[in-house]
């Protein structure tokens, strides 16, 4: 089967750095057409310079990687330094990358790329939806040619990781998730109740490390330091692998369930702001909206696990 292409907008941060890994080592099933990066955990400029380490570590640098929108469309900025550490990759030692980030922007970039694609673009959103809201503002035609957009935001059963009731990606920017949950054709949300099922335990991390190679000892080191801040604030042990489901879900559905929702995002209240409403009650012909539900975690680790065993 050919390989699928994609484009994968993200605010690394440190689960987006893993995510990156993942897809940067599955050029068979992903053509990535492009890393675009926004303000979200770290600055825009951070998340930009991010992605062209981890795409130097992978020995990607075949794929452009575009800087885009500084902060979110209408609320104040609110980063989260203190998960994803001061450099955005947690302890993660590097040199700074021989690429930077093109020149246009990533707004820009995200509608020409999918614009020309002459088959339907599948758009991976791991951090806030700011850049691809503002592509489908700009642009609502690319709508057209998007197969999918995958997101990783949102929480129903779980509550909120950022408030009592609100997810960091969508609490970051609710107006651009409100977009895009609105204007693109097929959306799929991985939220915080299908990545608490997949942690990164320490006897995964120990197996991850024990694989050899730069990029297993990348993810290894990245995923001990975010469960090195879970633990410490008490939420469990394991970091969640929030943002690599998104590339495994593309990589590997059937390790998923997912169900048709109404995903309604709350754009306004103080208490509640950032809340994803999601509703059950709908048919799949009647929305384009599906919210993931479970995770089979054991096999989505097989999969990181194989995918960067060197
Ligand atoms: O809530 C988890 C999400 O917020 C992840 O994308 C993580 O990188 C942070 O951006
Ligand atoms: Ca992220």
């Amino acid at each position: 089967m050919p390989a699928r292409p994609i484009l994968i907008d993200c605010d690394p941060g440190v689960d987006d750095a893993v995510a990156l890994l993942l897809a940067f080592a599955a050029p068979d099933a992903l053509d990535i057409r492009a890393v675009t990066t926004v303000a979200g955990n770290v600055s825009a400029g951070l998340t930009a310079r991010n992605a062209c380490v981890i795409r130097a570590l992978a020995g990607r640098e075949d794929v452009p990687v575009f800087a885009g929108c500084t902060r979110p469309m209408v609320r104040a900025p609110i980063e989260a330094e203190h998960f994803h550490g001061e450099s955005g990759l947690g302890a993660l030692a590097f040199d700074a990358p021989a690429r930077g980030p093109e020149t246009e922007h990533a707004v820009n970039a995200i509608v020409r790329i999918v614009s020309e694609a002459v088959q339907p673009v599948t758009l991976v959103i791991t951090g806030p939806c700011t850049n691809v809201a503002l592509a489908l503002l700009l642009a609502p035609g690319i709508a057209d040619n998007i197969a999918e957009v995958v997101v990783m935001g949102g929480a129903r059963s779980e509550g909120g990781n950022v408030t009592a009731s609100a997810e960091y990606n969508i609490f970051a920017d609710p107006h651009a998730a409100h977009v895009v949950l609105t204007m693109a054709p097929a959306v799929t949300v991985l939220g915080l109740d299908v990545t608490h099922q997949i942690r990164a335990t320490a006897p995964r991390t120990a197996a991850l490390a024990g694989l050899g190679g730069a990029r297993a000892a990348a993810a290894a080191n990245l995923l001990d330091f975010s469960s090195e801040v879970t633990r410490a604030w008490g939420q469990g042990e394991g970091a969640p692998l929030h943002d690599p489901a998104t590339i495994a879900w593309l990589l590997a559905p059937h390790l998923f369930t997912a169900r048709p929702a109404r995903i309604a995002v709350e754009m306004s209240s103080p208490i509640t702001l950032g809340h994803t409403a999601v509703d059950f009650h709908v048919t799949a012909a009647e929305t384009g909206v599906r919210w993931v539900t479970d995770a089979d975690a054991e096999g989505v680790f097989s999969l990181l696990n194989a995918r960067m065993a060197p």
